[in-house]
């Protein structure tokens, strides 16, 4: 560059300005109005005065986002419908997580014509209230599932756990079949209920102490379902798997077939105020 007289250099070139120009000498500059903005190159060029009244701003700026939420009672619209899960459902959604079915599934369905039309009615906050920790995911390998309850048999959920090729033949999802072969029977179930408590999920203690007993009860065809029904309404009943052993299969189906099922969306009317 410097061999070629055509180029001036940086320095001496009047439109090109350098860090040693000083404030007014800067070519196209326009002129502060005021004295204020016109000292505002003393910030630009100390990098630790910059940094602490970034962070300055960043905390004012937080606060005022954060603090409001700490005096607002609920953040969360109430929505009637929602329950705990029940014990078998909370233990599927324990192998879900177990299996990582949420790296390839999102259980969130956000408000746009495409999602709502393929999925059903978007996810409210209050749907997930009850999730330690929540599912929404953030990957969708496989389709949403916040709403597949009740939209397949239980067999062709069995089928489709054993071998989804099976019954999707493009499919890429793996094969589960080995949950029909792992046998459950609830031993820590009321333990997994009182964690669950502890985060804030309203179990009674009528629910804990019945917990091993609705956890056997709600995949078995001469069980009480009517104890279960009650503690936890909209609860779905059956030999999920098909087998007589209760299985991780039979689990895990209570809980898809649960999804996006406890709220009545023909009676739902959204807060607007929320
Ligand atoms: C590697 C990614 C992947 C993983 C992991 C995965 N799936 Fe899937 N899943 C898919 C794909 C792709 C589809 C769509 C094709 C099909 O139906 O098989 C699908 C479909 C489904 C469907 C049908 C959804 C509908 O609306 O048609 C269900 C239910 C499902 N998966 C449940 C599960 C469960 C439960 C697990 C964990 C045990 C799981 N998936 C793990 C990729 C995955």
């Amino acid at each position: 560059m410097a061999d070629n007289p055509k180029i001036t250099p940086p320095e001496q070139d009047p439109k090109v300005s350098t860090l040693s120009d000083l404030p007014g000498d800067v070519p196209n500059e326009m002129q502060h109005h005021s004295s204020f903005l016109a000292r505002h190159h003393i910030i630009e060029r100390s990098p630790t005065l910059l940094l602490v009244l970034s962070f300055l701003v960043v905390t004012i700026g937080g606060i005022v986002e954060i603090a409001p939420l700490f005096y607002l009672e609920n953040t969360i619209e109430e929505v009637e419908g929602m329950r705990p899960y029940s014990p078998l459902e909370l233990a599927g959604r324990n192998i879900y997580i177990r299996e990582g079915c949420y790296v390839c599934h999102s259980q969130m369905i956000r408000p746009m014509r495409d999602e709502v039309e393929r999925y059903g009615h978007y996810s409210l906050a209050a749907e997930s209230m009850y999730d330690h920790p929540f599912q929404w995911g953030s990957k969708r390998t496989g389709p949403d599932v916040a709403r597949v309850g009740g939209r397949y048999s239980d067999a062709w959920h069995v089928d489709h756990l054993m071998d989804p090729q099976s019954v999707v033949p493009e499919s890429i999802m793996p094969k589960y079949a080995f949950l029909a072969s792992a046998e459950i029977d609830g031993e820590h179930v009321e333990d997994l209920l009182r964690t669950h408590r502890f985060v804030g999920v309203p179990y009674t203690d009528e629910m804990i102490e019945a917990a091993r007993a609705d956890f056997l009860a709600q995949a078995d065809l001469d069980g009480d379902w009517d104890g279960v029904e009650e503690r936890y309404p909209g609860a779905v009943f059956g030999n999920f798997d098909g087998q007589p052993e209760l299985t991780e299969m039979d689990a895990l189906i209570a809980y898809l077939q649960m999804l996006g099922t406890l709220v009545d969306f023909s009676t739902f009317t959204p807060d607007p105020s929320r």
